[in-house]
């Protein structure tokens, strides 16, 4: 194992001031996605949006690396150049989705188990040769306190998957961003997600250390501590806490259960709006300048970077350059929300 390199990647992924794009919606989300503009999922369309946000001009100063699904991996731009080529040509490293979904967990139900394992060793190689220097693998947690969930099953498997993957990932030269999602859906309050995000963490860091993953060489995906959504349309604002108690309690959450050798943790978004995401991001960076964390915080956005820009497109060529504004815009945002320097007159601004 190169672990000077998987420690250089990883550091390089949050660079200061930089994060990660998330554009590896598989088939069925990225038709969800399409379908909120009234657009077809076909191979032409993801081609043309896909290629919009890898050429979106300057946003190599405000983002390090792109999740792609496999088929961008594969994918050329419409003048025939391979994607993460153009990645490549400027400074921005291509990472790539490597599980294969969530899936019914067997004698668990409303709980899921990440696939994919099988056949992994062999798919990671292919991909760096594709290409690819990173790789994300996504766990699925829900949170329903009535039922008694997550299971320590369900918390077990998913970090043993997790563990298994990374290990993999680092045995070919990659580097593991490793995601467990603690989903915002379900009426639980803020201390409701603190409690499951911190045993879910803990189960996954055991798992890791278990397997002897390489944790400098490796970037843990959270999901911050949130009020469950239902909660929130029942309050009718769209975050109950405010935005100070969401990031202090999220950098608790992770003080007690991320290990320190651990280089960066970025955050996904989860469901929440483009502005909140990037107003969490920023009042964390606030913190840490108080607090001093062994880790550099940052984002790997997916629909918070995204939403602004495929509203504004909307399958049409004509918009593509707005779109790829949109798109500047929010990278900017949350570029100055790892720095603290985010400020609500921004969005007014543009
Ligand atoms: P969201 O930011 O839209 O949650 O997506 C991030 C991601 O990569 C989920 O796996």
């Amino acid at each position: 194992m190169n672990t000077r390199k998987l420690q250089e990647t990883a550091h390089a992924l949050v660079d200061a001031g930089k994060g990660i794009l998330a554009i590896d919606e598989s088939f069925p989300t990225i038709a969800k996605r399409f379908a909120s503009i009234g657009l077809e999922s076909s191979e032409q369309h993801r081609r043309d949006y896909r290629e919009l946000l890898v050429r979106a001009p300057g946003v190599e100063r405000y983002v390090s690396g792109m999740i792609f699904f496999d088929e961008t991996l594969r994918q050329k731009s419409a003048a025939g150049r391979l994607f993460p080529e153009l990645l490549r040509e400027r400074g921005i490293l291509p990472g790539i989705k490597v599980d294969l979904g969530a899936r019914p967990l067997a004698g668990h139900p409303h709980e899921t188990v990440t696939e994919g394992l099988d056949g992994l060793r062999e798919r990671l190689r292919e991909y760096r040769e594709l290409g690819a220097c990173f790789a994300k693998w996504r766990a699925v947690i829900r949170i329903q306190a009535e039922q008694g969930l997550p299971s320590a099953a369900c918390l077990e498997a998913n970090a043993q998957a997790l563990a298994r993957y990374a290990a993999l990932c680092q045995e070919a030269g990659l580097v593991p961003i490793v995601e467990p999602e603690v989903l915002m859906d379900g009426a639980h309050d803020l201390a409701g997600c603190y409690q499951v995000t911190v045993r879910t963490l803990r189960a996954v860091f055991e798992a890791l250390a278990v397997q002897q993953v390489f944790l400098e060489g490796v970037l843990l995906k959270s999901s911050m501590v949130l009020d469950g959504a239902d909660l929130q349309q029942r309050a009718g604002v769209p975050q109950r806490a405010g935005v100070r108690e969401v990031a202090e309690q999220t950098l608790r959450c992770l003080r007690e259960s991320v290990p320190e050798a651990v280089p960066g943790v970025v955050f996904l978004s989860g469901g929440q709006s483009a502005r909140l995401a990037t107003e969490h991001l920023n009042a964390m960076s606030l913190c840490t300048a108080e607090q001093r964390l062994p880790w550099t915080l940052s984002f790997s956005y997916g629909r918070a970077l995204q939403e602004p820009c495929l509203r504004t497109w909307g399958g049409d060529a004509a918009r593509r350059e707005a779109a790829q504004q949109a798109l500047l815009h929010r990278a900017r945002c949350n570029s100055l929300a790892c720095l603290g320097r985010y400020s609500p007159e921004l969005e007014e601004a543009a």
